[in-house]
C-alpha cells in the first residue's frame, strides 16, 4: 500500500496505450497515502536561508518556519556564504550585469568564461576545458559530442543519471559493469574490443554520489590504456573534497598521465553555485566546441558564476578547509560505524545510511527533521531496491555538537515501528 515506486511507474507508463495523463494520475494516486500521512518526501518544504550548517524551513504541513541542521546539502566547504566568494560575485555582477548575452560559441564567452576556463584547466592538469550551464548538461552533451550509434559505452553500474542519459540518448550500444570492480570491466572489455575497437569510452563516478566510496581509477586506467580506449571521469562530488586541497581523484591517486583521460565536473557541489565543464586534450576539446551542439545552442553562464568558481578554487586552495572538512567527515562516519550503522565503503562526506525498506525510510527522515535534522532520503531509481538510504553529506561548517547530535537522534530514529 505505502509505495511510491518510480521504476514500476515507468514500466507501466511504457505500456502500450497508456495515455499521457492516465500515467500522471497514477503517480498522483501512489502518493496520496504518503501525503495524507505526512510523509511525501517528494515534495519539499522550502528552505528561507542559505544551504549551510543551519537553515530555516517553511514547513509546508505545518505552515511554519522551522530550524534545523542541514545534512543534505552540497555546500561542503561553506562556499555558498564565504564572504571572498560573494564579493566577486557582486563584482563581476557590477561590471558584466546578470547574463551573459548569447550562446558561448557566438556573442556568450566573456572574459570571465575565458578566465574560468583556464583556471579549471590548470587545476585538473588539463589542455583546455569547456563550460557548460550544469553537470548534468556537461556529462549529456561529452557523450552526445564524442559518441556515435557504431560506439560502445561501459559504465560503472553506479553512475550519475545524467551519464545514463547520455549514454542512452547517443544511441551507442551501453553496458554496465558491477560497480568499482576492474574484472567485471575487462570481462566487457575483452568481450567487445575486436568489434568496436577503438571506439570505446568507459565511464565512473570518482566519488560515486550515492555511496560516498572513490573510483578504483589505477585499476580502471590500465585496463582503458590496455584496450585502446578513453576513460571519462565524473568528478562531481570529488572537486573539493578528495586529493590535495581538494584537487580531485586523479590527485587523489598521484595519477599525473591526462592521456586517454576526459574530466567532467560540476560548479555545484563544492564550488557552490551552479554550472559544469569538461576538461581534455586540446583536440577534444576544440572539437566539442562545436559538436556539443548546447555551446551552439544555449546561452552561456552568466559571468558572475564564472567569478564566484575563481573565488572558490583560490579560497580551497589557499587554506585549510577540505582538511577540515575531512576531519568532520572521519569524525561522523567514525561515529556511525562504531553504533553500527551500515555506511558501505564511504571514505568522503557523502556517508549512505542504509535503511533498506522505503517505508522505514519516509519514517525515519520524517523523525529527523521533526527533530531538526535535514538530510536526502535516496530510493529507486536512484539506487537498488531494498538499499533506501538516509544520505548525510557533511560539510565543514558542521560542529561536534552537530554531528553528536544527529547521531543520537539517528539511533533513536531506528526505534521507531
Ligand atoms: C555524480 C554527479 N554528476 C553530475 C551531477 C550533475 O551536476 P549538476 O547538479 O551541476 O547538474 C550530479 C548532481 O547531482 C552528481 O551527483
Amino acid at each position: 500500500m505505502y509505495k511510491v515506486d518510480l521504476q514500476t511507474n515507468r514500466e507501466n507508463a511504457s505500456k502500450e496505450n497508456c495515455s499521457i495523463l492516465d500515467k500522471v494520475n497514477d503517480y498522483t494516486e501512489s502518493v496520496k497515502t504518503h501525503e495524507e500521512l505526512g510523509l511525501n518526501l517528494l515534495r519539499k518544504s522550502a528552505s528561507i536561508t542559505a544551504s549551510n550548517r543551519e537553515v530555516t524551513v517553511f514547513e509546508r504541513h505545518s505552515q511554519k518556519e522551522i530550524k534545523t541542521l542541514m545534512f543534505g546539502s552540497n555546500n561542503y566547504i561553506g562556499a555558498i556564504t564565504n564572504e571572498y566568494v560573494i564579493k566577486k560575485t557582486i563584482e563581476a555582477t557590477e561590471k558584466s550585469g546578470i547574463g551573459s548575452g548569447g550562446v558561448p560559441i557566438l556573442s556568450g564567452t566573456t572574459y570571465y568564461h575565458d578566465k574560468l576556463e583556464k583556471k579549471l584547466s590548470k587545476f585538473g592538469g588539463f589542455e583546455d576545458t569547456i563550460l557548460f550551464t550544469s553537470g548534468f548538461t556537461a556529462n549529456l552533451r561529452v557523450i552526445l559530442g564524442l559518441i556515435r550509434p557504431n560506439n560502445l559505452i561501459l559504465q560503472d553500474r553506479l553512475n550519475h543519471a545524467s551519464l545514463m542519459d547520455g549514454g542512452m540518448l547517443s544511441g551507442a550500444r551501453m553496458l554496465r559493469y558491477k560497480h568499482n570492480d576492474p574484472t567485471s570491466l575487462e570481462k566487457l572489455l575483452k568481450e567487445n574490443y575486436e568489434q568496436y575497437k577503438g571506439g570505446i569510452l568507459v565511464i565512473t563516478d570518482g566519488v560515486f554520489s550515492m555511496n560516498g566510496d572513490i573510483a578504483r581509477i589505477p585499476e580502471i586506467l590500465d585496463l582503458v590504456k590496455k584496450y585502446d580506449a578513453l576513460l571519462l571521469i565524473d568528478e562531481a562530488h570529488a572537486t573539493g573534497v578528495i586529493g590535495n586541497k581538494g584537487a580531485g581523484t586523479l590527485d587523489y591517486h598521484n595519477i599525473k598521465d591526462r592521456s586517454n583521460i576526459i574530466l567532467s565536473g560540476t560548479l555545484s557541489k563544492t564550488l557552490g553555485s551552479v554550472g559544469g565543464y569538461i576538461s581534455a586534450s586540446q583536440n577534444i576539446i576544440d572539437y566539442l566546441r562545436f559538436f556539443a551542439s548546447s555551446n551552439l545552442y544555449s546561452t552561456s553562464l552568466p559571468p558572475s558564476i564564472c567569478a564566484s568558481a575563481m573565488a572558490c578554487l583560490e579560497y580551497m586552495q589557499n587554506s585549510d578547509v577540505v582538511e577540515r572538512l575531512n576531519a568532520n567527515a572521519r569524525y561522523l562516519r567514525e561515529k556511525l560505524r562504531s553504533n553500527g550503522f551500515n555506511i558501505l565503503d564511504t571514505i568522503t562526506p557523502i556517508i549512505p545510511v542504509i535503511v533498506g525498506d522505503e517505508y522505514k525510510m519516509c519514517i525515519m527522515s520524517k523523525f529527523l527533521l521533526d527533530n531538526g535534522i535535514y538530510t536526502s532520503y535516496i530510493q529507486p531509481p536512484a539506487v537498488p531496491l531494498k538499499t533506501c538510504r538516509i544520505r548525510i553529506n557533511v560539510m565543514v561548517s558542521h560542529t561536534q555538537e552537530d554531528m553528536d547530535h544527529l547521531v543520537e537522534k539517528q539511533i533513536e530514529s531506528c526505534m521507531i515501528n
